[in-house]
């Protein structure tokens, strides 16, 4: 089957420190971006990938596409002040229906079977989400003070791709737009949108490149997957 992943790659990155954008940091020679970009340029069920960017970071961008060869690219939309702004760009570049995955460019480690899984996830139930179970003990806490416990055996650990039935999609978008609804991911529209939304078990290691942990973290699961493959 196919789908079009939307990719927000417009963030400032400042939890990294990295004093520009995180997608530009090297995991074996490779920018962060070109990682992500050449799993879905890879994966056959992909037939497009729109990117939403930086204005000022367009002509980077368009080098790193070359130089690895990325076909798939049907647009580079400007991204916006919020990641959801930036899914939004997205939005409104993709003409056709179908499938759409949002994946954040700064996850290069997602499986390709989790992907599939999400694309016939959306298509049978319109809303699917990756995610994984949360291993540690979870509170809400206020002013320093513990006020209640998180049932643990219910709580899970959201990442990207968030895939959906394009109009379910927009819809939920437009919808938060006009209620000036602000969400920390796609779920969080299509919830708000009174959509079901299903969990697709995914890999822990489908870390967010977030914080310079992280990218030692990554180097350390680059060379893991090139070890298996040989
Ligand atoms: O900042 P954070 O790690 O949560 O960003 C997740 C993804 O969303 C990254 O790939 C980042 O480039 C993107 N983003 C964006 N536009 C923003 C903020 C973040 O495209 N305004």
């Amino acid at each position: 089957m196919d789908y079009t992943v939307m990719m927000p790659a417009a963030g400032s990155g400042t939890r990294m420190g990295a004093g520009h954008n995180k997608l530009f940091l090297e995991l074996n020679g490779k920018t962060i971006l070109a990682h992500t970009l050449v799993v879905f340029q890879q994966d056959p069920w992909c037939t497009g990938i729109i990117l939403a960017i930086k204005e000022d970071e367009r002509a980077k961008i368009e080098m790193i596409i070359e130089q690895e060869q990325i076909t798939k690219i049907r647009a580079l939309p400007e991204g916006g002040s919020e990641r959801q702004h930036s899914v939004k760009a997205c939005l409104a570049a993709h003409q056709s229906g179908g499938i759409v995955l949002v994946h954040d460019a700064a996850r290069p480690f997602i499986a390709k079977q989790v992907i599939h899984e999400l694309a016939t996830c959306a298509l049978l139930h319109g809303a699917a989400v990756a995610g994984v179970k949360a291993k540690d003990t979870m509170k809400y806490v206020t002013d320093g003070i513990i006020e209640e416990t998180a049932d643990r055996e219910r709580l899970w650990v959201i990442q990207t791709p968030q895939a959906f039935r394009y109009e379910i999609l927009e819809e939920a978008s437009l919808r938060a737009e006009k209620e000036r609804f602000l969400g920390t991911d796609e779920a969080m529209l299509a919830e708000h949108a009174g959509y079901e939304v299903r969990i697709v078990e995914s890999t822990y290691d489908n870390i967010k490149m977030t914080t310079p942990e992280d990218l030692a973290y990554g180097g350390y699961l680059l060379k893991k997957r090139l070890e298996e493959t040989i």
